[in-house]
């Protein structure tokens, strides 16, 4: 095959399209990539999250657990254990905690003396074989709850184990427990997120990180909406929920934590807040889906469009004139983030109970913070549905407040080849596209090369698809709410990066902010599973790659290009380039793997001579 590169036929892309999703779906969050190892730490466990759960998930004692809501911590986590004198309390974890010898922990507990004195808490980490493999204590003073720390370490002769944290009260009396914790002592940048995980993102160099959802944006009911102000905060005070994947958020990964990580890996915040309704515009407050259509009480919108207002505040606010500002610098974070994008609405059901109150969002967010990108949604794509034209009519007719829409779809590896031009025909006139949520259904190498074709296809359209995000990211072993996902892991280690990962990893590391046209001369019945784009940075006045200072891609010099090059055909193909000299030594990266593989090795080398040979299923 012969590619023609016409170097003089350029146009500008977004140098941002590589973003990640993040979703608290099969335990993403709390067991996942909130690095705590106790779980149900609040006691705030129901039947409402999950069948059979109670505030004693998690715990065990030789005797009942006992729990009380009398005189608690917050109003907002109203249980805690009380252990009886010379009693132990365990927590198992997430089905065991890992702990290998010499490893490092912090212990945190809100306690009091239940009836007065100076009782001792005695915190051990016990293996299945009853070893004590570290162990420590703790002087409670008084009645009144304090929260208390202590340093844990496994022992260096201790073998690595399943391990369960045991509380003891050493004296005669009892003690009141509450946000019991444990963590590694050395998560991602000391911000309490799990090194592998967080790391794993980072990898993929996202210039957006998209939170907290997905459904867990909107909930099942009106009562399940997600308030990001509920999220951040001392813990005791953050308001725990149910999820909608049928578990608990502790909410210990709230609003600030992702704007931490954003911050930490250099990408933006993307926040989705609910557009004032449910999932599926559901009215039911819990067990949704009741059928009927509904969502915030109007008289309740305006307070409503504030706590959005407020968010923005509180990531870019002032600490002199703000004091949504001043919660943020007291978490420990004075500067602002510089919050630039925001989403409101996932998925909805176009209905005019959703429209009335996605505009009056959408507006107040303009009229306030008019720099602020306003990211809307156009509803389920099902082939496509009607929601989905719905919603794209009303962002066209609201392009003033919307400027850009939130779209998904999931579908076979065949679909993603049939739709090569899907976005050619686009209307550059109305919002730009947020491809939110999107993967082919698998997590084959066949699906990562269809992934890698409609990013050159996504990237031939750039000046429209502004941003784009897989979906979802992680999923913890034996919890799957989803497949396929991104980042498979269990308690110990990540099991498995998808052949998708490596898709995005490439993606998100070769952004550029010119598109230059090329055209690939090839059989006709082959063309459909080949694919090139180029992108670069070609002149030093254009807008730098990448948005944070920090982002490793932002610092991409000028003059570079990437060619990338997709060969979805089960031989090898040589492509001879016209039009583009490329170096001899020119580095190269990719994959390659039979269809079927789950998993790819990736490679790199440099290219000798002047023609490019692809291996069979490569990129
Ligand atoms: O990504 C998983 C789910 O898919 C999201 O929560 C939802 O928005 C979509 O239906």
């Amino acid at each position: 095959a012969v590619l023609d590169v016409d170097m003089q036929k350029r146009k500008k892309i977004s140098d941002h399209m590589m973003g990640v999703f993040f979703e608290d779906i099969s335990y993403a969050a709390d067991g996942g990539l909130y690095a705590e190892l106790v779980q149900n730490r609040d006691f705030e466990y129901s039947k409402e999250d999950h069948r059979g759960w109670t505030a004693t998930t998690a715990w065990t004692s030789n005797k009942p657990v006992v729990i009380d809501s009398c005189n608690p911590i917050s109003k907002n986590t109203p249980h805690y254990a009380v252990i009886a004198r010379r009693d132990t309390l365990y927590n198992v974890g997430w089905g065991g905690i890992s702990a290998a010898p010499m490893q490092k922990y912090d212990f945190s507990v809100f306690a009091r003396n239940a009836e007065g004195g100076n009782n001792v808490l005695q915190v051990a980490l016990i293996g299945d074989d009853g070893t004590v493999t570290a162990k420590g204590r703790i002087k409670l003073k008084g009645h009144v709850w304090q929260r208390y720390s202590l340093p844990l370490a496994v022992d260096s002769k201790a073998t690595r184990q399943n391990v369960r944290l045991a509380l003891t009260t050493l004296k005669d009396g009892c003690i009141d427990v509450d946000m019991v914790s444990l963590f590694p002592n050395d998560t991602f940048k000391g911000h309490g997120l799990r090194k592998d995980l967080a790391q794993a993102v980072a990898d993929l160099h996202p210039k957006f990180v998209r939170f907290p959802g997905g459904c867990m944006s909107h909930g099942q009911g009106i009562g399940n909406i997600y308030h990001w102000q509920e999220s951040i905060g001392p813990w005791q005070d953050r308001k725990p929920a149910k999820n909608i994947w049928s578990y608990h958020q502790t909410r210990g990964l709230g609003f600030y934590e992702f704007f931490q990580f954003c911050e930490d890996i250099g990408a933006e915040p993307l926040p989705v807040l609910a557009a004032g309704v449910p999932c599926q515009n559901s009215a039911a407050d819990s067990d949704g889906y009741a059928g009927q259509q509904g969502g915030i009480d109007m008289k309740d919108m305006p307070a409503y469009c504030q706590e959005i207002l407020h968010l923005i505040e509180w990531a870019n606010g002032d600490t002199a004139t703000s004091e949504w500002a001043r919660m943020r610098a007291r978490a420990g974070h004075p500067k602002p983030f510089n919050l630039k994008y925001i989403g409101i609405g996932n998925e909805d059901l176009i209905s005019t109970a959703f429209e009335e109150r996605y505009g009056m969002i959408c507006k107040a967010v303009k009229d306030k913070f008019p720099e602020i990108t306003v990211c809307g949604t156009v509803g389920p794509f099902h082939n496509p549905s009607s929601d989905y034209i719905e919603g794209w009519k009303f962002a066209n007719a609201h392009k003033d407040i919307i400027d850009m829409v939130d779209e998904h779809y999931y579908e076979s590896p065949g679909w993603f080849l049939h739709h090569q031009d899907y976005y050619d025909g686009y209307d550059r006139r109305g919002p730009k596209v947020y491809l939110g949520e999107w993967a082919s259904r698998g997590s084959r190498v066949e699906n990562a090369l269809v992934e890698a074709i409609h990013l050159c296809n996504l990237e031939r359209n750039g000046d429209i698809v502004d941003m784009a995000s897989y979906a979802p990211l992680f999923c913890k072993e034996g919890h799957s709410n989803w497949n396929p996902d991104l980042i498979y892991f269990n308690n110990d280690s990540i099991t498995r990066l998808t052949p998708s990962y490596y898709t995005q990893k490439l993606w998100g590391t070769t952004a550029g902010n010119e598109y230059i046209y090329s055209r690939l001369q090839i059989a006709d019945s082959l063309r459909y599973r080949v694919a090139a784009s180029i992108v670069g940075k070609l002149s030093a006045d254009d807008e730098s790659a990448g948005i944070t200072p920090g982002n490793e891609a932002a610092k991409q010099p000028v003059g570079q290009l990437w060619l990338k090059l997709v060969n979805a055909l089960p031989y090898h193909l040589e492509i001879a380039v016209n039009g583009l000299a490329i170096p001899n030594g020119t580095e190269c990266y990719g994959f390659t793997g039979a269809p079927n593989d789950s998993q790819v090795e990736p490679y790199r080398s440099s290219i000798k001579g002047s023609a490019l040979s692809l291996p069979p299923y490569s990129v």
